[in-house]
């Protein structure tokens, strides 16, 4: 079973909190997502390996540490977009390949209509981005597109995960990591994550 993250920061909490109410405005939801995202990728990113380097400060020379793994961020669309000026604040120099991913209303399967990945994987660790983990089966296809393509080290990173999805994401995937900020008990019978947030993709452009 793979390692499950779920935040009790009371940062993440209280911005979950106004995250999660029906009164959030577009504006404010962008806003939101962009924090949590921030705090999460702060754990999320916590294991990277560094190397030493050489500074000099005004009064002396001392030795720091600088990342030594490249990120690529692979946001979900069109909800993980809303991510990834998030983790940018902390990593500005990660790549972004974008999966477009949208979920069949009926057999709520994911259906892939977007891929931009280069031919050949040019970083060590993939974080893959999108607030709703509900059935599960976005980041499920997601991971194993990954995987066909040759990625190592795959993580997830959400907002709200359901307990169902994230299980499934457990059972098929046991070496991705799944970072969240929520773990909810159910679906209802349309798969939204109850209580969840509504449509994170709507609810962030404005389209719902
Ligand atoms: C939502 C959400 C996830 C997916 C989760 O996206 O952002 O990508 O559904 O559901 P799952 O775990 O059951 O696969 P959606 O397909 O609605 O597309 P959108 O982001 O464009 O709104």
């Amino acid at each position: 079973m793979s390692e499950l993250y779920v935040s009790t920061h009371p940062l993440v909490q209280h911005k979950l909190a106004l995250l999660r109410d029906e009164k959030t405005d577009c504006r404010k939801f962008r806003e939101l997502v962009r924090e949590i995202s921030t705090l999460l990728i702060y754990e999320a990113t916590r294991d990277l390996r560094t190397e030493p380097v050489t500074v000099k400060t005004p009064l002396a020379e001392t030795t720091g540490y600088k990342l030594a793994e490249r990120v690529g961020l692979v946001p979900i669309l069109r909800a993980g977009l809303g991510m990834v000026e998030g983790a940018w604040q902390m990593m500005p120099g990660a790549e972004v390949w974008h999966i477009g991913l949208s979920r069949d209303e009926k057999t709520l399967r994911p259906v892939e209509y977007y891929s931009r990945l280069p031919v050949s994987p040019t970083v060590d660790v993939c974080l893959i981005l999108d607030p709703m983990l509900a059935t599960g089966g976005s980041a499920v296809a997601t991971v194993s597109i990954l995987k066909r393509w040759g990625a190592r080290r795959i993580k997830f990173v959400g907002i709200i995960g359901a307990r169902p999805g994230v299980e499934r994401m457990q059972r098929e995937h046991p070496d991705v990591p799944i970072y969240l900020a929520a773990l909810d008990e159910e679906l209802n019978e349309h798969g939204f994550i109850v209580p969840g947030l509504g449509d994170a993709g709507d609810r962030m452009f404005g389209t719902g």
